[in-house]
């Protein structure tokens, strides 16, 4: 064990983050110190407008709440923890963005170098920006994510760096997390769960904890779960590797997952499915969370929502609860946002001008 520092003060009887949440179900010795910026404990908020739309009782699982602004965070804090329990003193990843913000973060706090492998111009600014600031050494390939990660896992294997992809156990772990807190906030699990799969990590750590929790006796039943992909980047729709996955969603940009099959395996064994959505659906359902809900996503979140509104004329539990899991903000990409939304007005520095301006736009 290293000497990881744990605070003196406390915040009263609220757990700070998952894993003092939720440690009883987590693989950690008793005694080991949380690496944890208060992750976790997001809101499920109720989708009125998408509720009377699709005839089911729907929320909304914002993960963009999580401190670096994505669900990464939930795993990132095991994984993170575990490696300083273990005594590393760096981590490496491969990233589309989001684990690479969330990977640099913890390691800042915990005192460990962080390595990331990034897409060369793939990645959304906010992302960039993060990994940056919190001081990891971002390293730009000429080739995607899937490449990346068959670097970053050869790397891992021959030298002293501890890989903290979703293909390191603890981070499964700690993403296991949500399905938790979504029982606990419902009393049970939602009939059905809905959730964007890239790397297909996340599908994964959900079944498990919804088949966990069901086992310990805090849930009476199981979701159907509903996995989807952008439509250039759907491996597992298609049964086979896309080579060069293409999507505006750069999040799931992902030609080969590491956790395919148990992707398939958690959709297949809750009666549901994997499948695709195209950009433009991708966008649509972006637009409308943000102007009908209130709440701003990443592209890759609304996936979930916009594979819902294509396929959800059929299989759709009426009445009952739904999840649509929005996995990152979006701020993380605003490029993006603007670029799909109406234009700024100009306008003179005149109170006559700004009046006939707002009139005019209706
Ligand atoms: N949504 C967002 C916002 C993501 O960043 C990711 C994955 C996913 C969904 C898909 O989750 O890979 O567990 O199936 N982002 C990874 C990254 C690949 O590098 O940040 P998954």
């Amino acid at each position: 064990m290293t000497d990881y520092p744990v605070p003196s003060y406390t915040l009263g009887e609220r757990p700070f983050g998952v894993i003092a949440r939720y440690r009883e179900y987590l693989p950690l010795k008793p005694d080991t110190p949380a690496v944890t910026l208060g992750e976790g404990d997001t809101p499920l908020v109720p989708a009125l407008w998408l509720s009377q739309e699709l005839g089911c009782r729907v929320f909304l699982k914002y993960e963009a709440a999580n401190p670096t602004g994505s669900f990464k965070d939930r795993g990132m804090t095991m994984a993170i923890t575990k490696a300083v329990e273990d005594g590393a003193t760096a981590v490496i990843c491969a990233s589309t963005g989001n684990t690479s913000a969330s990977a640099a973060a913890y390691a800042a706090r915990a005192g460990l170098r962080c390595v990331v492998l990034i897409p060369e111009g793939k990645i959304a600014m906010g992302k960039l920006s993060q990994a940056l600031m919190h001081g990891a050494v971002a390293i730009a390939i000429d080739g995607n994510f899937d490449l990346a990660l068959e670097f970053v896992k050869d790397i891992s294997e021959r030298r002293a760096i501890t890989l903290v992809n979703s293909l390191n156990p603890y981070r499964i772990e700690g993403q296991k997390t949500s399905a938790f807190e979504i029982v606990d906030r419902l009393g049970d699990a939602p009939a059905m769960l809905s959730i964007p799969v890239g790397n297909a990590g996340n599908i994964t750590s959900y079944w498990k904890g919804f088949r966990e929790y069901k086992d310990s006796g805090n849930a009476q039943r199981l979701p159907v779960v509903w996995g989807f992909q952008a439509a250039g980047a759907n491996p597992l729709v298609r049964g086979e590797v896309v080579k060069n996955p293409e999507t505006v969603a750069t999040a799931i940009r992902i030609g080969n997952p590491a956790r395919g099959d148990e992707a398939l395996a958690a959709a297949r064994d809750s009666g549901g499915v994997i499948r695709d959505v195209t950009d433009a659906e991708i966008l649509a359902a972006q637009r409308l969370l943000a102007q009908k809900e209130g709440v701003f996503c990443e592209p890759a979140s609304a996936a979930s929502v916009a594979g819902l509104l294509k396929y959800g004329s059929k299989g759709l539990p009426k009445g009952d609860t739904l999840v649509a899991v929005l996995t990152g903000h979006g701020l993380k990409d605003p490029q993006t946002a603007i670029e799909q939304s109406q234009p700024i007005l100009h306008c003179r520095a005149d109170l006559e001008a700004v009046e006939e301006t707002i009139a005019n736009a209706g």
